[in-house]
């Protein structure tokens, strides 16, 4: 069984948390939160709990890092001298590069790997970018594991993390925002917000599940449903119009720039 912990039960590290829960034949999982009151909801999933970083993660092999950037220092100082190169430090938090952690440890040998995932690890969704350094490739494909369990993985060059961030972590938030706008079209053509809610939901699982079962383009699978001179291509139409994929691409690019541009 994997000793994995936690440190950070927030958003992310809860959902990463419950997601790795659901396989408690692998994996034994402690998660640390600066109040033990923050992260006792994480017991009724079988989760252990504390508020010592160094303990639980010298009783570790993998380490998740789920804090604010501006916390990792802190929390990379709190364990520093317990880690040893047995331990793979991962850490989620977005901007902090595995140079600038290696530097705050001061420690050589210790492989530290960089994973953006998102909070559908609580479901089992997730899209992980994973990046390495000093980390050997079993090593990677230990993290490539553990994150395989809450959904799918790849592994990047860490000068796309911050790429990844945006389209799998934020991408999160950029969807449901299509969802919500969906739902809206629904209710004012006369459904009710929940049979609303519903419909859009499904249609947004079945048509990327279209798109990754066949492996084909999206625009593939546009084809199949716009019947010439139908509603369906109608309102494409309008929507380009209006400038939807000019938005999104606006938008990705946006978060890109402040990303870029946080610390
Ligand atoms: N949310 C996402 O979708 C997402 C996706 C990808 C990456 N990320 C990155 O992942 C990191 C965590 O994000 P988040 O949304 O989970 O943030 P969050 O909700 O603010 O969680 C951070 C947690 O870390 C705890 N903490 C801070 N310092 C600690 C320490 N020294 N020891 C133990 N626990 C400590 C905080 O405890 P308290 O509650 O007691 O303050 C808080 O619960 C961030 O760097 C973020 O950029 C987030």
């Amino acid at each position: 069984m994997k000793k994995i912990c936690i440190i950070g039960g927030g958003n992310l590290g809860s959902s990463i948390a419950i997601g790795l829960a659901q396989n408690s034949a692998s994996y034994s999982i402690t998660v640390t939160g600066l109040k033990l009151e923050h992260v006792e909801h994480l017991k009724s999933y079988g989760i252990n709990i504390s508020t010592n970083n160094a303990e639980v993660v010298s009783g570790s092999e993998v380490v998740i890092l789920c804090v604010q950037p501006g916390q990792v220092d802190r929390a990379l100082k709190e364990i520093r001298d317990v880690l040893t190169p047995n331990h793979i430090l991962s850490s989620t938090a977005t901007g902090v590069s595995t140079e600038e952690m290696a530097k705050v440890l001061d420690k050589p040998g210790i492989p530290i790997v960089r994973v953006m995932p998102n909070t559908a690890t609580a479901i089992r969704q997730s899209m992980t970018c994973i990046s390495g350094r000093g980390a050997s490739e079993e090593q990677l494909r230990e993290i490539q594991d553990i994150f395989g369990a809450v959904g799918k993985t790849i592994v990047i060059e860490e000068e796309l993390m911050q790429a990844a961030t945006v389209l799998g972590a934020s991408g999160i938030a950029f969807f449901l925002r299509y969802i919500r706008a969906a739902t809206q079209g629904g209710i004012q053509m006369g459904f009710h917000p929940h049979e609303a809610k519903l419909i859009a939901v499904q249609t947004a699982i079945g048509a990327a599940t279209l798109v990754s079962e066949f492996n084909d383009h999206p625009e593939m699978e546009i084809d199949k449903v716009t019947t010439p001179r139908g509603c369906t291509i109608e309102g494409l139409n309008e929507m380009e119009h209006q400038g939807l994929s000019s938005a999104v691409i606006k938008g990705i690019m946006a978060s890109y720039h402040k990303i870029n541009n946080i610390r």
